[in-house]
């Protein structure tokens, strides 16, 4: 068994704690560690950092966790660190990732990888110039519905892809009447808020896997709700966009338009539900499920708005079934990226492919500001 130790810096966050902590590191410890091809097993022991020792102090108790620190400039000077993560709020992100990459410790990074193209850019230079193996969550990849119409893709099920159209969004509370369910620092541009920072780097990593490089974007984007109420009870005023409109050019001429709002209520089977269509068929995706439409299949609508609509257009769709079995997708990606480091290779879901996402989220905000379409060059 070998040990590997992880800093895990932001781990009393939302992400930091329940995704990446609970959910992968400890998920991997209680299957016994993480079984490398050559057989040998790798044994994650999290260092928890954070600002607040009593909060670490607890998280480190309630999972008989005994190393946590508020000094991360010690804990990057440690030998038995081999790596560093971070999931602290974005504006926290780059300072800190370099100084990792300064203690020669591997990077790996919630998105975006940093709060600009240029900080992004940069760190994913640094990392390589340091020989140090990097990665960014994609963890919307290793979900079950998208990985679905991944194989759909990889089988050729659409024949040519013609468009794409993304809804995603659910309705935040204002944090009023009720409590709101995200941290408000998402609806404070000064503190790195923003669903166009949030999202776009999500949309882009699918949609560069799925089907092919972005190559340019119109965006609209709006504050919905301009007033909120903080964690503390007090109003604050939302500076950044909480709803966006997109179109986004794929090569090979796919269209892929993408709404995504947190001011919208959901009449949807899913947060997210993706529909693409091609010349032989059209899946829908959500989180979980993918259902398809081969042509064959396909009905012949007349349009006739003098008679009721008597198809049951719902039920004209075929569930994709799973065929495998699917684990939580952060803790997928950080088995992943855990055995590149193992082995010393480059992980291909690196600093450039999160940097490639900040610079479709600039694209986008770009955009709407000027009020044009903004071509996005390879990076
Ligand atoms: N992959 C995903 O699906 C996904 C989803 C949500 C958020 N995220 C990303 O994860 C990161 C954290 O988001 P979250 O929702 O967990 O946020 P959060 O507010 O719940 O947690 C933020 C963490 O950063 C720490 N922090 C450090 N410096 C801070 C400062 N100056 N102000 C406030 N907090 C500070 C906090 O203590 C906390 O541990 C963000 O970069 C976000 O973009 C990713």
């Amino acid at each position: 068994m070998e040990t590997i130790g992880i800093a895990v810096n932001g781990v009393t966050g939302r992400m930091g704690y329940r995704q990446h902590l609970v959910r992968s590191l400890l998920a991997i410890r209680e299957q016994g560690g993480l079984t490398l091809p050559d057989g040998t097993r790798l044994w994650p022991e999290p260092v928890l950092v954070g600002r607040n020792e009593p909060k670490l102090a607890e998280i480190a108790k309630r999972h008989d966790l005994t190393d946590w620190s508020t000094d991360l400039a010690a804990v990057l000077r440690r030998p038995d660190v081999a790596v560093y993560f971070d999931a602290q709020v974005t504006s926290q992100r780059e300072a800190a990732v370099r100084a990792a990459i300064d203690a020669g410790k591997h990077i790996y990074v919630e998105k975006p990888s940093a709060a600009t193209l240029d900080a992004a850019v940069a760190l994913a230079t640094a990392a390589d110039a340091a020989g140090l193996v990097h990665g960014v969550v994609q963890d919307k990849l290793f979900l079950p519905g998208l990985r679905k119409l991944a194989r759909l893709v990889e089988g050729g099920f659409f024949g040519r892809v013609l468009s794409v159209r993304g809804e995603f969004g659910y309705w935040v509370f204002e944090g009023d009447w009720q409590p709101a369910q995200r941290p408000s620092w998402n609806y404070r541009a000064e503190d790195g808020g923003g669903i166009v920072t949030d999202m776009f780097p999500h949309w882009h990593y699918l949609m560069e896997r799925l089907f092919g490089r972005v190559t340019a974007v119109t965006a609209h984007v709006a504050t919905h709700i301009p007033e909120r109420v903080n964690e503390q009870g007090r109003r604050y005023r939302a500076t950044a966009d909480d709803a966006a409109y997109a179109i986004f050019e794929i090569e090979g001429g796919i269209v892929a338009q993408i709404n995504s709002s947190w001011a919208v209520r959901v009449y949807r089977d899913e947060l997210v539900e993706f529909q693409v269509d091609g010349t032989e068929g059209s899946a829908v995706a959500g989180l979980r499920t993918c259902r398809v439409q081969h042509r064959a299949t396909t009905p012949r609508p007349v349009w006739n708005p003098d008679v009721p609509a008597t198809e049951r257009f719902r039920e004209q769709w075929q569930l994709v079934p799973d065929n495998e079995e699917y684990d939580n997708g952060f803790k997928v990606q950080w088995e992943q990226f855990l055995g590149h480091v193992a082995r010393g290779e480059p992980y291909p879901l690196d600093l450039w492919a999160g940097a490639r996402g900040v610079q479709l989220a600039e694209a986008g905000l770009r955009s709407a500001r000027e009020g044009r379409r903004v071509e996005v060059p390879p990076l």
